[in-house]
């Protein structure tokens, strides 16, 4: 037996005891006659204790002989602590031991596994292991695990079967560039790893499951961030005779309960709007909504003045910043800077300060007076003491600049706090977008996406006014899932290749599978997919997801512990049938 009881577990009760503890040693204190050894395992710390009068011969010495981290049992007796540790729950005694094993030895590892680390971001992934033995990454590990554990409790408890779909498929179009794997036994031709089961969770509506969800690893070649991992976890749920209504009050419950369990913060009725208005109010698709600082759109009271900057722009557009008008004008000069950095990309900022008297203070004083001005704090909703920050351009690029600006004013304010939770549907996406560099059109979504009742017919005659039954769950400014109403008829769906620029046969020798389903009884159906490591991550009170994985890749989509990517040998490249350029 290597423990009685684990690091974490024993209190005052337990005093008199004799016990059985494995662990790792965290760090041994030497004062010549007495010598502590902190032990620690996953649950906690317990220190141990040598001394000259009580211990057994030889056993000091041995305890000499521990290095940081090696892997020791201890056996002894639990005993009250002369001076108690009110900082951890083992604070109250200590193990005066009586034999020990070295179990292992360690090296001396490369970073402290402290909770305060003196490890960078790289040695810490390279030594993932014990990275995972501190506390910050370890905790967030168990807070994944309780999170899934409810997900799969909630959705089993409404019915929804947990079914696995292959990894090794053809591609599915989510708009990311697929991972592929070669085959041996099929000379030249490839595997994709799914984007998602999307199509596979059809077909299981197609075979009847009625209702699905797969706690699943998705694979996507695409640039990486913060919230982005090239092998990223799905909650992925379908279900069958539903409607979007279904779906939302469905997938908010699945929410409202996560909420309640891990952070105990009761939410109900989430707030809905629709993609029109999340652009217009906030710039963006995904608002944080747990502060204000709404859009004030200013084209019809400062146009048509003097000021040419605005007078020839597509959108004038401001917010008002709580307390800003406080700024100096060395900050405000510093504001300006920070918006016309090229990650931003704004020209310039116009401002006006709201002073407490009622009076204005703006950059553009020479072409607009104070009546002006009160139109703007009215349009923007500014208050005395505020700041009034102004961008103009095309609609679409400076909604972008101002929404970035308005989450910077945020962060800098203290507004995005971590513990508080704001969720809100947005619906009525766009059925397709456009892509600026080829003119083509693709599918907002995903091209499975059904069309709102009657805007089918729209998709000849004016396609960027044809919406979706699609839908996002944003929270704290993070889109957490996202799912829609699917096509279930073969026609339909043919017809949205078509737009998408399939011909036939393409659509054919990609998705005929689905469409043969198709014409086998396929139910109306609709479903959606959370990003369970962004929800994992914001329900920490934290936005990188990297924190929430056990190995993740890092920004160049690179695992540093394992050195992957990497290349194969000649043999193994010939036996899968690929060769390599010689020059490359
Ligand atoms: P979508 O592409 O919106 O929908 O993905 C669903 C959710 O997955 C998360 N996500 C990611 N998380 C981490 N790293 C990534 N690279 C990454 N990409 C996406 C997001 C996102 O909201 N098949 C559809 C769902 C459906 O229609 O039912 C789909 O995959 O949180």
């Amino acid at each position: 037996m290597y423990r009685s009881h684990n690091c974490g577990e024993l209190r005052s009760a337990h005093i008199g005891q004799s016990v059985t503890l494995s662990g790792w040693v965290q760090k041994t204190r030497d004062k010549g006659f007495v010598i502590w050894v902190d032990l620690r395992d996953r649950y906690g710390i317990t220190q141990l204790v040598f001394d000259e009068e009580r211990s057994p011969a030889g056993i000091m010495e041995q305890s000499r002989s521990l290095g940081r981290e090696f892997v020791i049992q201890a056996k002894g007796t639990v005993i009250e602590r002369a001076s108690k540790n009110s900082n951890i729950p083992t604070g109250d005694i200590e193990i005066l031991v009586s034999e020990i094993q070295i179990l292992n030895t360690s090296m001396t590892p490369p970073f402290t596994i402290e909770d305060n680390t003196d490890g960078g971001e790289d040695i810490r992934m390279k030594y993932r292991y014990l990275d995972i033995r501190r506390n910050p990454v370890k905790d967030n590990l168990i807070f994944r695990h309780k999170v899934t554990m409810e997900v799969r409790k909630y959705l089993s408890n409404q019915g929804f079967i947990e079914v696995e779909t292959p990894y090794l498929i053809k591609s599915t179009p989510e708009g990311a560039r697929d991972f592929v794997v070669p085959s041996r036994m099929n000379e030249g031709q490839f595997y994709a790893l799914p984007q998602s089961p999307q199509t596979f969770k059809q077909l299981l509506m197609v075979g009847g499951m009625d209702k699905y969800f797969q706690i699943v690893k998705c694979f996507r070649d695409e640039d990486l961030r913060a919230d982005r991992q090239p092998e990223f976890t799905q909650i992925d749920c379908e279900m069958a005779f539903i409607e979007q209504e279904d779906i939302l009050n469905v997938f908010e419950g699945l929410t409202a309960h996560l909420l309640k369990e891990i952070v105990g913060v009761d939410s109900s009725n989430f707030p809905r709007i629709t993609y029109d208005e999340a652009l217009k109010k906030y710039g963006n698709d995904k608002p944080d909504i747990r502060f204000g600082m709404e859009f004030g759109e200013l084209n019809a009271v400062a146009q048509h003045k003097d000021f040419n900057v605005f007078n020839t722009a597509e959108l004038v557009v401001g917010i008002a910043v709580p307390g800003g008008a406080s700024h100096t004008r060395k900050e405000i000069d510093a504001l300006v800077d920070w918006v016309r950095r090229p990650q931003i990309g704004a020209k310039g900022m116009v401002y006006v300060k709201c002073n407490d008297d009622g009076s204005f203070k703006s950059s553009v004083d020479k072409f607009y007076n104070q009546e002006d001005l009160a139109l703007w704090a009215e349009k923007t909703g500014a208050k005395a003491g505020d700041l009034i920050c102004v961008l103009s351009g095309d609609t679409h690029t400076t909604r972008g600049q101002l929404s970035a600006l308005r989450m910077e004013m945020a962060e800098r304010l203290g507004l995005r706090k971590p513990d508080e939770f704001a969720p809100l549907w947005v619906v009525d996406f766009p059925l397709l977008e456009l892509d600026i560099e080829t003119g083509n059109y693709h599918a907002m979504h995903h091209p499975f996406t059904s069309p709102k009742p009657g805007h089918l017919s729209l998709l000849e005659t004016d396609p960027d006014a044809v919406r979706a039954n699609a839908y996002d769950l944003v929270l704290n400014g993070n889109e957490i899932g996202g799912g829609s109403i699917r096509i279930h008829d073969k026609e339909t769906q043919a017809t949205m290749f078509k737009h998408l620029g399939f011909t036939a046969e393409e659509a054919r020798a990609q998705f005929g599978f689905l469409m043969d389903a198709f014409q086998y009884g396929a139910p109306p159906h609709g479903g959606i997919a959370f990003g369970l490591d962004r929800l994992v991550a914001i329900l920490g009170g934290q936005e990188t997801i990297r924190d929430f994985i056990a190995f993740p890749k890092n920004n160049s989509g690179r695992d540093i512990m394992i050195d992957a990517p990497a290349p194969i040998d000649g043999e193994q490249l010939k036996e899968l049938h690929l060769k390599l350029d010689e020059q490359a």
